[in-house]
């Protein structure tokens, strides 16, 4: 390299810098290049009146256990915008939080949003970028994004499936030259397993037990198929019963039994959209395979219940809970070539 080199590359680093947002129902990620993941939080909002008074991390141990006067909410419910104002508030503070560190002048921002979203909910995420002062912003569909993060062809005529399983949403398509051949999306996801352990326990040991300690069993125990035998979670919670503390230990299986219900409909859905496909791509899926992608597939052996209910290839991506950061930062780059809203 020479010094000239080195000097252009110093000037292109000063003048122009990326951001990409993954802005989930769960969790915002915003990953720069050369930097990686500057900022991981939960898309929660606590407020006072109509005044912001934390977000992230900090405002999600207030859900659930706010003082008078706080609550503690999530703008985004089932990938959806559920209150624009709160989430271009949210999305204009997390941007605010990196982008203060590093003042450069040129910034494009790039934001994944759900593959279903409507005019005004992509307006409310494009206006949060422009009152934090940047000029360029695109939105990116977040299926596209993942599919690019994990590495797959996207802008090639080549049928790439990806199902993107997140919080509140799992998105699955088909696509081919960088955009979505066939779509669609089912309000299922991490917290919808979450919440079908806890309805269970309530209701067959009238116990009752606290989402951050399912989220931990599920993530011990959980077992899409094939739990191994001797495999438990001790829960603690409240008993009905004797209506005091209690504990319970669980078979994994059990959970199994229990959580099927949501993951047979992620493969119905799957199922369906395969079914549509035109010959030639679906020719390429039976070859390539599905990429599972989101925070969701790392449930264990979710990737092998689905090739047995497919009967078709199914491998989790490397990192399946940042590759659609990761490829929104990518997709930058190549704009001319994918379908991008700015
Ligand atoms: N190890 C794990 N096993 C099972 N589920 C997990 C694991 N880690 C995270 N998850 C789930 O991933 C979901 C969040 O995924 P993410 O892709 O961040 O969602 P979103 O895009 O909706 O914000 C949560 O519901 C969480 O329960
Ligand atoms: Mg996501």
């Amino acid at each position: 390299m020479t010094a000239q080199q080195r000097q252009r590359g110093l000037n292109f680093r000063f003048w122009r810098s990326d951001l990409a947002v993954d802005f989930g129902t769960t969790n915002t990620l915003i990953y720069m290049p050369r930097r990686g993941i500057v900022l991981q939080e939960p898309s929660v909002v606590a407020m006072r009146g109509n005044a912001v008074v934390a977000v992230g991390k900090k405002a999600e141990r207030m859900l659930g256990r706010t003082p008078g006067g706080i609550r503690a909410v999530k703008p985004l419910q089932s990938g959806v915008i559920a209150d624009y104002d709160l989430a271009r508030k949210m999305l204009e503070r997390f941007i605010s939080r990196v982008i203060r560190r590093f003042p450069f002048f040129k910034l494009r921002l790039i934001v994944t949003v759900p593959s279903g979203t409507t005019q005004v909910e992509r307006r409310a995420v494009l206006s949060a970028g422009k009152r934090c002062g940047i000029k360029e912003v695109y939105l990116i569909e977040e299926p596209i994004a993942a599919a690019i993060g994990t590495g797959r062809p996207v802008a090639e005529p080549r049928g790439n499936f990806i199902i993107n399983c997140g919080g509140g949403l799992t998105e699955i398509a088909v696509i081919s030259l960088g955009g979505i051949v066939l779509a669609s999306s089912l309000r299922q996801g991490g917290e919808t397993i979450n919440a079908i352990i806890q309805r269970y326990l309530f209701r067959r040991y009238r116990m009752e037990v606290g989402l951050s300690i399912i989220e931990e069993a599920k993530r011990r125990a959980g077992y899409a198929i094939d739990p191994p035998p001797d495999l438990t979670y001790n829960f603690k919670g409240i008993n009905l019963h004797r209506r005091g503390p209690g504990a319970l230990e669980i078979k994994a299986e059990e959970l199994t039994e229990a959580i099927e219900p949501v993951l047979s409909a992620i493969a119905e859905a799957a199922r369906n959209i395969f079914e549509q496909i035109p010959p030639q791509l679906a020719a390429d899926v039976m070859s390539d395979g599905i990429v599972l992608a989101g925070g969701a597939a790392l449930l264990h052996n979710f990737d092998l219940y689905l090739s047995r209910k497919l009967n078709l290839p199914v491998h989790r991506a490397e990192d399946p809970y940042t590759c659609a950061v990761r490829g929104a930062s990518e997709a930058i780059n190549y704009m001319d070539r994918l379908v991008l809203h700015s």
